[in-house]
């Protein structure tokens, strides 16, 4: 029989990602298999490959989380006009947090009616059905038993779900660590933020449903599973909070790392912190997004937490654990941010010297809060203070990064390196990505991918370290 191809575009976080891996099961499960090189060309995330590799069913899996992640979504749509155009048997599916609002689902009909399934985040368990009645509709279409239309859209929104659909396929995308949801939407209602729009109300899957996928994952030779969630520290399913879930995976048999994103510093508990003492396989870092050090612009965005009390809560953690890796994520041009406010940024930044940050410029979503504040800031006031602020969290993520030299640390070997073929690459409990040569060459080192190996630093950059075998 002939193979039929899927390519998915993710655009979007880990969440996006991890709903990906279901509908990449989803279409295994239906015969189709992965399009040849799916992985470049969907890093490329511009709809090229799905018309080079002639994949027969395109899922782009969206993101509204900043105005650049719309503008690419909207972009791709128009790319694939001239897929479908070239063969309108192929299916274009889209989905995720994009469709999950009206005025978008609306535009996607007014503007590119050539997309055939339109689902939300929501309800991704709809995707088979959808995809069903699709290729039906365009079988009707060829043998002409329904109306020759060149386009027929199907569209199942869910706006209010609130239940949690267990039991659906996956394909993951690597052998050896995994994402395990354990929450899903995000009741924090940050000013700037569309998630909990796009994502829903919070819910929490059951502790045994949780363990039962840790350990499958275990049982597949997966080494280390990253817990997922909006604030997963808002985590409870009857009386179970998270840090008895965290120990709970830490006592599943086979599971050597432990790692949780993302932590809302607003609800990071002393019992959490304690985990980093006593939770045997809790890997040393944590994602804690700070978004700000001004007090007075953290209330403007409902953070719910001070400068003072986040730092309060790094001190705590490198009590816990002295070299604790913490990484964060800043918003920079934020409605009314003054000099000052950004001052407090950059000291928060000297006083806590994170590991690594993600900074973004602050992109309004309609229908948030923040978005109807007046007082912009200019574009070239939030520009420089962008630049500003990036320059100082490389150059410390450097001094820290150099300060690891010489150390042996454990590293998970994952596989070749994606930029130098020669390479394997891997990273520390920490999270710090190293590339190895190994001495034996990469097609001979693979037999290490999947181990646990002590590695030495030997050269150090801002992203990566390169390292040896010790
Ligand atoms: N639930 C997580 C992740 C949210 S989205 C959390 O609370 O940390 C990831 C990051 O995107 C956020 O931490 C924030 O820094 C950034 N972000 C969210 N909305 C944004 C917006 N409107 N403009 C710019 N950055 C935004
Ligand atoms: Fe958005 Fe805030 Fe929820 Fe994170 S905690 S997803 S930033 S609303
Ligand atoms: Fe993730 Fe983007 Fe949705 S960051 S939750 S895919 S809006």
């Amino acid at each position: 029989m002939e193979c039929k191809y899927y390519l998915i575009e993710t655009l979007g976080c880990q969440m996006n990602e991890r709903d990906s891996e279901t509908m990449a099961g989803m279409l295994e499960e239906l015969g189709y298999g992965r399009a040849p090189d799916a992985a470049a060309e969907e890093r490329a995330g511009d709809g090229r490959g799905a018309a080079r590799h002639g994949a027969d069913v395109i899922v782009v899996n969206t993101c509204s989380v900043r105005e650049n992640a719309d503008n690419r979504f909207f972009g791709l749509l128009g790319q694939l006009k001239h897929v479908k155009e070239a063969d309108p048997d192929k299916i274009v599916a889209v989905c995720g947090c994009m469709t999950q609002q009206r005025r978008v689902v609306d535009e996607i009909r007014n503007k590119f009616p050539w997309v055939d399934i339109v689902f939300g985040a929501m309800n991704i368990e709809a995707f088979p059905s959808m995809l069903a009645d699709a290729l039906e509709k365009r079988r009707g279409i060829s043998e002409g038993r329904e109306p020759a239309t060149p386009y027929a859209m199907s569209v199942d929104i869910r706006p209010e779900r609130g239940e949690i659909v267990e039991g659906l396929p996956s394909r993951r995308r690597h052998a050896h660590k995994a994402f395990v949801n354990i929450m899903y939407g995000c009741d924090n209602f940050c000013t700037y933020c569309i998630v909990p729009y796009t994502r829903g109300r919070e819910r929490s899957r059951t502790p045994d449903a949780i363990l039962d996928e840790a350990r499958a994952l275990a049982a597949d030779g997966v080494k280390e599973i990253t817990l997922l969630g909006q604030n997963v520290n808002s985590y409870r399913a009857g009386g179970v909070g998270f840090p008895s879930l965290l120990r709970l995976v830490d006592d599943v048999p086979g599971v050597a790392r432990i790692r949780f994103m993302t932590s809302h510093p607003k609800d990071l508990s002393d019992g959490l912190i304690d985990c980093y003492r006593t939770a045997q396989n809790l890997c040393p870092s944590i994602h804690l997004p700070v978004q700000s050090g001004s007090t007075d612009v953290l209330r403007r965005m409902n953070r719910g937490y001070s400068k003072e009390s986040y730092l309060a809560l790094t001190d705590k953690l490198r009590d816990a654990w002295s070299d604790i890796v913490i990484t964060t994520d800043f918003i920079v041009g934020f409605p009314g941010e003054t000099d000052a406010d950004f001052d407090d940024t950059m000291d928060l930044i000297e006083s806590v010297r994170f590991d690594a940050a993600f900074t973004f410029l602050y992109s309004p979503r309609a229908g948030t809060p923040a978005a109807e504040y007046g007082d912009r800031v200019a574009d070239a006031v939030a520009h420089a203070r962008f630049d500003r602020m990036v320059k100082r969290l490389n150059e410390i993520t450097k001094e820290k990064n150099l300060a690891m030299l010489g150390g042996v640390y454990d590293v998970l070997i994952e596989g070749p390196s994606k930029t130098d073929k020669t390479m394997l690459t891997g990273r520390t409990p920490g999270g710090k990505l190293v590339n190895i040569r190994p001495p034996e060459g990469v097609g001979r080192g693979a037999s290490r991918v999947g181990d646990i190996m002590a590695v030495r630093l030997t050269e150090a950059g801002t992203f990566s370290f390169i390292g040896e075998f010790a």
